[in-house]
């Protein structure tokens, strides 16, 4: 199975709309950024890395039709396009990181026309979509090498072909160590409230032929317990410069389990996920989503009282000591986090 989760075409981005799986693969083509906004609030596009190529894309759309005719007129409505984008959810690094490259080639091409730096930008926004189809891929190269025959591993979330450009990140191990002929299998935990790991994960480990069982999150201490996972492998959505990983609300909640049940576990993650502007997990910024994702079964029925007061951040923060090492596009790192992670990432 071969799909791409976001890409230009036709003067538009076209994106699968997630929200729509696994009832059916739907694709949306966003032509303005009131929509992208939109499609990036409502969870049509998702995960770090699809979230810093969907930015990047963005910037390009909202140019398009620039008629600056001088670079600070030009660079004045990209800042605002930028902030737009930026103002769309605060997690996940690789949004703000693609906004970021953008910018940065903007300004190093600044004596261009403006014709010609609108060309440059919309090269560097393709220059990160294929950048994270070879990162992903070096993510499985290296993390495979951790999983070995036989091996049962559970994910949370969905850190698959459908985060990233077209092939995961702590999916991409999964799919690496298959093509190695592993023969692995995987549980997935639902991913309460909104159920990317049974939705979209379970949906895209079904299509690429992996042995999926899914589980709802609370079936996972019982899961480990019974000797029944070997590693727990999820991605991230920005980790700090010690370590600490911000990654789907219940993440944490794994890397306790798994450290009380002494089972390895691994963050996936490219380059672009870390800030080194952060020190620490505390830092991070996370996202408080809407109570009617808690209170509605994925925001249709209701399944609380409408009035109950409710408790959703989008994700949670592991800190780096339950972490065994986190697999990167350059390489694996392990403790001391903020010495190798500096260590490995300079290089
Ligand atoms: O709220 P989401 O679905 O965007 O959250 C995504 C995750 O937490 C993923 O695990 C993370 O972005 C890693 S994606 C490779």
């Amino acid at each position: 199975m071969d799909i791409r989760t976001i890409e230009w075409k036709n003067g538009s981005i076209k994106l699968i709309d997630q929200t729509k799986l696994p009832e059916k693969l739907e694709y949306i083509y966003i032509k303005d950024l009131k929509s992208l906004l939109h499609a990036i609030k409502a969870l049509k596009v998702r995960g770090a890395p699809a979230l810093g190529a969907a930015a990047a894309l963005g910037v390009c759309l909202g140019i398009k039709l620039s008629k600056a005719k001088s670079f600070p007129q030009f660079n004045k409505e990209m800042d605002k396009i930028i902030s737009y984008i930026a103002s769309s959810r605060p997690t996940a690094r690789n949004l703000f990181w693609g906004l970021e490259r953008i910018r940065t080639a903007a300004i190093k091409n600044k004596s261009e026309p403006v014709s010609s730096i609108k060309k440059i930008l919309f090269k560097e926004a393709n220059n990160i979509i294929e950048e994270d189809r070879v990162s992903c891929r070096k993510i499985g190269f290296y993390g495979a090498k951790l999983i070995n025959k036989f091996d049962t591993i559970l994910t949370i979330c969905n850190a698959g072909i459908l985060a990233t450009v077209d092939y995961g990140t702590a999916l991409g191990v999964v799919y690496r160590a298959q093509e190695q002929g592993k023969n692995i299998k995987v549980f997935a935990c639902e991913t309460r409230p909104l159920l990317q790991g049974a939705r979209l994960t379970a949906w895209e480990l079904n299509k690429k032929g992996i042995d999926v069982t899914l589980n709802c999150d609370n079936m996972a201490a019982a899961l480990m317990a019974q000797g029944k996972i070997d590693k727990v492998i999820a991605g991230a959505d920005r980790i700090a410069a010690n370590g600490d990983t911000a990654n789907k609300i219940g993440t944490y909640s794994l890397a306790v389990l798994a450290h009380f049940h002494k089972i390895p576990f691994y963050i996936a993650a490219p380059e672009s996920t870390f800030d080194f502007s952060i020190k620490s997990g505390k830092d991070i910024p996370i996202e408080q989503r809407s109570h009617l994702e808690v209170t509605r079964l994925f925001s249709k029925n209701l399944i609380a009282p409408k009035n109950v007061k409710v408790f959703n951040p989008a994700f949670d923060v592991t800190p780096h000591k339950l972490i065994t090492a986190i697999i990167t596009d350059r390489g694996i790192i392990k403790a001391p986090f903020l010495k190798n992670i500096a260590k490995i990432l300079a290089k």
